[in-house]
């Protein structure tokens, strides 16, 4: 027989006498301690085993234990499902939810994306709104990026903007700075980039002849890592990614209009190469991802397009011709003026691009006029709009450039429900307006360009 001589802070030796003769000291320091915690109450030696066995097997106390158990895994698995990323979840409730509560875009590179895992998406703390939808726009300070922009924020949503200003401007997404749901970060998409999005448009690239033959190791380089970097993030967060490209990769077409079932015919090895195989490989990317990645994508095959905010002399036959017409030169026409193109207002593009966004379908979808025009007719109705006796002059034409381009939009009709409204005879004035206070100097109207 011993007397226990350990101390417990707060109990008395008294306390921790030991009793028992078959019971190891240890058993015994515990039961006192046990006693002490349940103040004032006499102690109790634990049921025996078969007493507590009888216990629980007694009145079916185990089937409703599982019954509960189960009723519990079938309401945490249903709080689960809206996490999941199916078609329709870019919009989902939770996916804003965790945006909100995300804050701030942040960045990283390389180093820090590739140990990104996307966090849980959870509720939106008390006391934080819950927000529209988060979207980047690569190129969102070039020409149809920052119109795109204005509509996202026009509808309420968060938007980034990441371009390196290669070819965009900071005037033509000025008027937004002091918008909180705008942000812009200057950043070059061949190098990777980490935020937190719901929506990916993928509009960096130079997409005039002169911008992109300036570099072409850097257009395509722009073109396939520059698209895998928006992918590889757009997989990582579960953001919805859209691609734009181009009627390029018809090449110079054999098939008249152009239907988005038409695999084209490119020279892989010309001086145009860099932009047209540039975007069949991002499209091809894009859809790699999509049936590799499940990545929820979309793909618009942009025509030429006009608009406000276009880049003054960027080689684009609108632009060229309206800048020269207001500076009273010649206007310049590539070999004999009967190849033909197809002009869509800008305003019309960013409308199809968002319902492509947010439709069901992945494309590629035709986004274009199909009104034909050879360039000696858009010759005629610049004429028409700024001054009627502004001279043709003929130049010799340009290598690979296609002789027919009008898209076949009979797709973008039928599934987005989306068809150009604005006429050439239209939206020339409106772009007139514009470049008429670039070239002469009145910037004040120009923040408000796309305002129409
Ligand atoms: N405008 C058209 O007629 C037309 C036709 C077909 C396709 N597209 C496509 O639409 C998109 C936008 O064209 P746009 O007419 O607005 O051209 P744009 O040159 O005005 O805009 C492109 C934007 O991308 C940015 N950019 C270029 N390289 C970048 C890089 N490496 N990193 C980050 N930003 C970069 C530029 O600074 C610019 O702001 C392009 O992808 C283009 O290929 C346009």
């Amino acid at each position: 027989m011993m007397s226990s001589s350990s101390s417990v802070p707060g109990l008395g030796s008294s306390e921790l006498t030991y009793r028992g003769h078959d019971a190891p000291a240890a058993d015994a320091v515990a039961d006192e301690l046990a006693a002490g915690y349940s103040a004032g109450k006499p102690y109790q030696k634990p049921a025996s085993l078969p007493r507590l066995a009888r216990y629980v097997m007694g009145e079916q106390r185990l089937l409703f234990a599982f019954v509960g158990m189960a009723i519990a895994t079938v309401a945490f698995l249903l709080l689960q499902a809206p996490h999941d990323h199916d078609s329709s979840s870019s919009r989902s409730s939770s996916s804003v939810a965790h945006l909100a509560a995300v804050g701030l875009a942040s960045r990283h590179l390389s180093s820090s994306s590739s140990s990104f895992t996307p966090m849980a998406m959870g509720r939106v703390p008390l006391g934080l709104k819950r927000k529209g939808l988060r979207v980047v726009v690569t190129g969102g300070a070039g020409f149809v990026g920052s119109h795109l922009v204005d509509r996202l924020l026009a509808r309420g949503d968060s938007v980034i903007v990441v371009d390196n200003l290669f070819t965009g401007r900071k005037e033509n997404i000025l008027h937004h700075t002091t918008n909180p749901n705008f942000e812009m970060i200057r950043h070059d998409v061949v190098e990777p980039i980490l935020l937190e999005v719901d929506q990916i448009y993928h509009l960096a690239c130079p997409a005039s002849p002169v911008h992109y033959k300036h570099n072409p190791v850097k257009t395509i380089k722009t073109n396939v890592v520059g698209t895998l970097n928006m992918l590889g993030l757009a997989k990582r967060v579960g953001a919805r990614f859209l691609l734009t490209s181009t009627s390029e990769v018809y090449g110079d077409p054999l098939q008249h209009p152009q239907t988005e079932a038409y695999w084209g015919n490119v020279n892989p090895i010309g001086v145009r190469s860099c932009y047209d195989e540039g975007k069949r490989t991002a499209e091809t990317l894009t859809m790699d991802y999509h049936r590799g990645a499940n990545l929820e994508v979309r793909i618009a095959r942009i025509f030429n397009t006009y608009g406000p905010r276009m880049c003054i002399d960027d080689g684009r036959v609108v632009s060229n011709f309206v800048a020269q017409a207001l500076r009273k030169e010649p206007l310049t026409v590539y070999g004999d003026g009967k190849q033909t193109r197809s002009f869509q207002y800008v305003s019309d593009l960013v409308e199809g691009l968002m319902k492509l966004m947010e439709g069901e379908h992945v494309g590629p979808f035709n986004l274009g006029n199909p009104g034909e025009f050879t360039m000696l007719e858009l010759a005629k109705v610049v004429q028409d709009t700024i001054d009627p006796n502004a001279r043709i002059e003929f130049r010799a034409n340009t290598a690979d450039d296609p002789h027919k381009r009008k898209p076949d939009i009979s797709r973008a009709k039928e599934l987005l429900g989306w068809e150009p409204k604005v006429s050439l005879q239209n939206g020339l004035p409106l772009m007139v307006q514009d470049f008429r206070n670039r070239i002469f100097g009145d910037h004040k109207a120009n923040a408000n360009a796309g305002d129409n």
